[in-house]
């Protein structure tokens, strides 16, 4: 199983995913490849941005490895599944998508945790309200909702 998750700029939510995401393989010991990309070039090949790595690192989560890239189009042919943070991630990689079998493999992340709802991940880049440990605690549960279905 191989699984892409997905943001605008992948420095905030999509790296914080990531590196959660692969904690938790190590430690369930699951066959499960990991990736994550951004949407936009924005930012690509920047480590993530520093108040998400500083609030992963109080979860003992160490983002520094990890570097932004864009989204291509072959990610549909790597990965089995392509999970989005926000409705216009959805909008963006849908209109890469070349065919129905592509466009299957997208979902909102937090439709793992809330299903149907169409719930966004709110992007904690500009500050404000949103806060980097509510996304933290967002992606935790969630990450941890979708592991439990390859165990
Ligand atoms: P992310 O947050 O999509 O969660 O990585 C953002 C990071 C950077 C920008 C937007 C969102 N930006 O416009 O530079």
């Amino acid at each position: 199983m191989k699984i892409l998750v997905v943001c605008l700029g992948n420095i905030c939510r999509s790296p914080l995913a990531e590196g959660v995401l692969l904690h938790l393989v190590k430690e369930k010991k699951l066959p499960i490849t990991i990736d994550s990309a951004g949407t936009s070039n924005y930012h690509t090949d920047e480590a993530p941005d520093a108040r998400t790595v500083a609030n992963a690192k109080k979860h003992k989560i160490d983002l520094s490895p990890l570097r932004a890239r864009q989204f291509i189009v072959e990610d549909f042919d790597v990965f089995d599944k392509i999970y989005v943070m926000d409705k216009s991630n959805l909008q963006n990689v849908l209109k890469l998508a070349r065919n129905q079998s592509d466009k299957q493999k997208v979902d909102l992340f937090l439709n793992i945790s809330h299903p149907n709802q169409n719930m966004e991940v709110p992007d904690p880049y500009y500050g404000g309200e949103t806060g980097f440990e509510n996304v933290f605690q967002m992606i935790w549960k969630t990450s941890d909702a979708l592991l439990q279905r390859y165990q």
